[in-house]
């Protein structure tokens, strides 16, 4: 995380899966451990980060929001509502930047939550922010400061990639995309590795070399000056085998088919923020 001074004290309001990713990002970066709070549902859990991260911890959310200037609401969906009502007066009272994590919940739901006018910033991380290789969208309301916005920037960088959207219903392009996006990958990754395996590779050699194949490709993608498209195009020789299987694929109308899924999923985001 860049150094600012002074850096705000956080609290992560029920630090599970994702609350650890994001405390154990933070701690790889250097962020001080007695500036970080973290609160779960059940004692065990925690006590695991004051040993593996010497972070404060506590079973009471009000408590450890009382010191914060950023309050991460990483809990489910179902309880953040409650979970925001519960610590809404030190939110009136401290007025700190609040992120959330939770997937589906609109800002103006947590605004109503608070009962006051804080800078909130509503976040989409997804699973490969346990390796630091997550991609995560972020979307301000318009309280949020660039200040507010350079502090979520530092936290998340720690564990992947930032990215801002402007209007908030595009938060569900983002949980289609990339939140949804891991899945896609490994379907892939799975039709792949038992078409070779089917066709006679070892299972290891099919595995490895489908894996190893995803890896370099997306490296290659990242690094690259070209677009995926211009790169598919550099590594398609005509009348080849790679033409071939392309082919094949469009002939089944591959794009259209990402379309449809990531629509079927952008529907689903739709329908579940109603239900917040
Ligand atoms: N995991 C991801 O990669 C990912 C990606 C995108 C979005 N999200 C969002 O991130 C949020 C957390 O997901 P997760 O996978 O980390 O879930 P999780 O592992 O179940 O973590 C939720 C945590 O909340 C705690 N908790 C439950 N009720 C609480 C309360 N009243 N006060 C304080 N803490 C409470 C639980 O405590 P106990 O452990 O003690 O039960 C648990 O540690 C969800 O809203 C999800 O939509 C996650």
């Amino acid at each position: 995380m860049s150094q600012q001074n002074p850096l705000p004290t956080i609290a992560i309001l029920g630090a599970g899966n994702l609350g650890r990713s994001i405390i154990a990002g933070l701690i790889k970066s250097g962020y001080p451990a007695d500036k970080l709070w973290a609160t779960a549902k059940h004692d065990p859990r925690l006590q695991k980060y004051k040993k593996d991260f010497h972070i404060h911890i506590t079973t009471d959310n009000h408590h450890a929001a009382q010191f914060a200037d950023v309050i991460i609401f990483a809990v489910k969906p179902t309880v953040l509502i409650d979970v925001v009502k519960e610590v809404q007066d030190i939110i009136s009272k401290r007025k700190p930047l609040i992120i959330s994590v939770a997937a589906g919940v609109q800002i103006e739901s947590i605004a109503r939550a608070a009962l006051v006018d804080v800078p909130i910033i509503r976040a989409m991380p997804n699973t490969p922010t346990q390796l630091r290789l997550g991609a995560i969208g972020l979307c301000a309301n318009a309280i949020v400061k660039e200040g507010d916005c350079n502090t979520a920037e530092s936290i998340f960088d720690t564990i992947g990639v930032t990215c801002w959207v402007k209007q908030e219903e595009l938060m569900d392009v983002v949980t289609a995309l990339s939140g949804c996006g891991p899945a896609y990958f490994f379907l892939l990754m799975e039709a792949l590795q038992q078409a070779a395996e089917e066709f006679g590779l070892p299972e290891e050699a099919a595995r490895l070399l489908t894996l190893q194949t995803a890896v370099g490709a997306a490296q290659m993608a990242l690094e690259s000056e070209h677009s995926p498209s211009q790169l598919r195009q550099h590594v398609t020789s005509p009348g080849g085998t790679t033409e071939k299987a392309l082919s094949v694929l469009e002939k089944h109308n591959f794009s259209a088919l990402m379309k449809e899924a990531l629509e079927a999923a952008i529907e689903r985001a739709k329908e579940m923020a109603n239900k917040y």
